[in-house]
């Protein structure tokens, strides 16, 4: 059966922000077939979630299963509209010198092979079906520098956003959209220490003053996922309550930001003209 009805596939959606991003879309008038490895949390926010949810199990690093959830999706709603490639785990923790071969392919195999699956499989579903699609690939601010996330995971997070790219321009003449979005950091159980310890962390680095949830993310995935962005192809949107955008604070070094410190006027280098940089009145 096809009906108006768009259908999704989110992956991870037993905790965090897939769950919040399942809730999310169910709201919106999406069915919405959850995948996640942990069995008790994704059959629990099915049931939580009502009739228009369906939950498997299954690993994203594993191919079979990935063509199955989606195989799911088509089977119990007819349609596959969309799908969220959000699966993930902290990975490999420590020094490059130190990390495992075994623990760095683990940290590769969920978070890129998972969401190189989850295109494989939903856009050649979609390209069946003949009408478009979007495709959401959650990478992480950590993809883009050191200093967000541990190694191998920052390492992956960035071949992630990439992908989506390499996606976007080859499945563009199918009519199907691949976004990615870039959390900063959002009080879920990934994140290590609890919220408490986040939001402190979160209240010396980030300008906006409340720690990100996993609904601010939802909403952005919403957003990418659906009509609203019918031309919006092969970006990456950064979510991160302007984390990313406050820079690499070389000035703090320097003893603090000259604005905050109280100097106005303008430096004019080394023109030999005179500087009007002076303390504010
Ligand atoms: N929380 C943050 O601060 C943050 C920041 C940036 C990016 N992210 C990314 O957001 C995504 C969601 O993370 P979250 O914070 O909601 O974490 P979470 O731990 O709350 O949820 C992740 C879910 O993915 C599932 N999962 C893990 N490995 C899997 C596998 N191999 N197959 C299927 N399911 C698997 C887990 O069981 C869990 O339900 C991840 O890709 C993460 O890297 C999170």
């Amino acid at each position: 059966m096809v009906d108006d009805f768009p259908a999704a596939l989110v992956t991870g959606g037993g905790s965090g922000i897939g769950r919040a991003t399942a809730q999310r879309l169910v709201r919106d008038g999406w069915r919405v077939v959850l995948a996640d490895l942990n069995t008790a949390n994704g059959a629990a926010a099915a049931a939580e979630l009502g009739a228009a949810v369906r939950f498997v199990r299954a690993d994203v690093a594993q191919e079979p299963d990935v063509e199955a959830a989606v195989a799911t999706c088509v089977e119990e709603f007819g349609r596959i509209d969309c799908v969220v490639n959000n699966a993930g785990v902290g990975g490999a923790f420590g020094r490059l010198t130190d990390i495992e071969v075994s623990d760095w392919d683990y940290t590769f195999a969920v978070l890129v092979r998972g969401v190189f699956l989850g295109i494989k499989h939903g856009a050649a579903a979609m390209q069946v079906a003949g009408r478009g699609g979007s495709i959401v690939n959650v990478a992480s601010i950590a993809g883009f520098s050191a200093g967000a996330g541990p190694q191998a995971y920052s390492a992956a997070k960035a071949a992630v956003i990439n992908l989506g790219r390499v996606a976007a321009a080859e499945l563009g003449p199918d009519r199907i959209r691949v976004n990615t979005v870039c959390p900063g950091l959002v009080a879920t159980p990934l994140v290590a220490g609890g919220a408490a310890t986040a939001a402190a962390v979160m209240a010396q680095a980030q300008p906006w003053p409340d720690l990100g949830r996993p609904e601010d993310i939802a909403d952005v995935i919403a957003f990418l996922a659906g009509p609203a962005a019918p031309f919006l192809t092969g970006e990456d949107i950064t979510v991160d309550g302007g984390l990313r955008a406050s820079g690499p604070r070389v000035q703090a070094a320097y003893g603090g930001d000259a604005a905050a410190r109280g100097f106005v006027g303008v430096n004019r280098g080394s023109t030999g003209e005179e500087p009007t940089v002076r303390r504010r009145p």
